[in-house]
């Protein structure tokens, strides 16, 4: 099948392009579940159906979100209209898309390391993926970062970019975008000079075996980790988002080809603030080969789930909170966050957001 990269490359500008950036709703059942738990929220498949459904249909999003990642259950679902989540997203103008790989498992010879299963009937899923209205998939390879046992192996990495590379050669020939996600793990007490080394060498082998398997490079997003200080330092220790984004950026430059048409970042447990922060920072320094954006999970959800708390008197709100980090990180997205747009306990924020969410 011959692919259509003009379209592939449309796609992908449209999930990024005109100040947007993805939403990350795509949760394996196993790991909502512990989110849910840790707020007390039951997990059953309507409460997270009602979850992602109040993140979706919050009116106005699609000003800041250019394309929702989502699981294969919820895109079997639909919201409460009755409409399916594909479609539903698809006349907001939002691009839906789905995680198809099947996690990270340990890693054979290899004590703490892993790589990512899903490639055996790729081809099939996608297919039917394709038939349900995604348009793009996303797939994440983790890779452990320990500078007291050497990591991230050379064969970690060599291992995790193959199966990288398959899905995205596999996604473009089933007209889908592949949203390639390469993580260097961030949690740890690593500085931040080893975690540009990591990421540095991560990034290099995955182009590599992306061109090696003819990938459309034009027809895909990179979608990968700031380089930070390991969460686990003293905050003391942490570094602040101008040098986040310098050497964030410094490592981009030198690995990532300008013919990929944006790199998507993910929040790995930032707190909202920061992952705004940051991203503003990179922003700023443009403009750049790429465009950068966002696909957050934690960063865009944790608030307004806190807040839902399962309980339908409070989607109202939940949506509120939703909209109103969606436009701060659209802000960041554009280079034009500042710190001062954070609510304060007991702020305006709260009428500003039901006005705009009721306009
Ligand atoms: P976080 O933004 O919470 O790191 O999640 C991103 C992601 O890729 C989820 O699949």
């Amino acid at each position: 099948m011959a692919v259509d990269v003009s379209e592939l490359e449309a796609t992908a500008h449209k999930m990024v392009d005109n100040g947007r950036g993805l939403l990350a709703a795509d949760e394996s059942t196993g790991t909502i579940t512990s989110r849910f738990e840790a707020l007390d929220i039951e997990s059953t498949e309507e409460t997270r159906r009602t979850f992602r459904d109040l993140m979706v249909t919050t009116p106005g999003i699609e000003q800041w979100i250019g394309g929702v990642i989502m699981y294969d259950e919820t895109v079997r679902q639909q919201v409460s209209d009755g409409t399916p989540f594909p479609k539903y997203l698809d006349s907001r103008g939002i691009v839906p898309g789905i995680k198809p790989d099947k996690g990270a498992k340990p890693l054979q010879f290899s004590e703490d390391e892993k790589y990512t299963y899903g490639l055996d009937d790729l081809p099939d899923r996608l297919e039917e993926y394709y038939e349900l209205g995604c348009r793009f998939t996303k797939w994440r390879t983790v890779i452990t970062v320990d500078e007291e046992q050497g990591l991230p192996s050379r064969y970690a990495l060599r291992v995790n970019a193959q199966n990288q590379a398959r899905c995205a050669a596999i996604a473009q020939n089933q007209g889908m975008v592949p949203v390639v996600e390469p993580e260097a793990q961030m949690k740890g007490y690593h500085s931040i000079q080893t975690a540009f080394h990591a990421t540095r060498e991560m990034l290099y082998h995955q182009f590599s075996e992306l061109v090696e398997q003819r990938v459309k490079l034009e027809g895909m997003l990179l979608k990968t980790s700031m380089v930070m200080t390991g969460f686990d330092s003293d905050l003391a220790d942490q570094a602040g988002p101008e040098e986040v984004a310098e050497r964030t950026l410094e490592c981009m430059y030198q690995v990532v080809p300008a013919a990929v048409p944006g790199i998507v970042f993910l929040s790995g447990g930032q707190s909202d603030q920061t992952a705004s922060a940051n991203l503003n920072e990179m922003v700023k320094r443009g403009p750049h080969p790429w465009t950068i954006s966002f696909s957050y999970a934690r960063a865009l959800q944790g608030v307004p789930m806190e807040i839902w708390g399962g309980q339908d008197e409070k989607v109202e709100d939940a949506q509120k909170a939703f909209h109103y980090r969606a436009r701060l990180t659209g802000a960041a997205r554009l280079g034009e966050y500042s710190e001062d747009m954070e609510a304060q306990p007991g702020d305006v924020v709260s009428v500003e957001e039901q006005e705009m969410v009721a306009a």
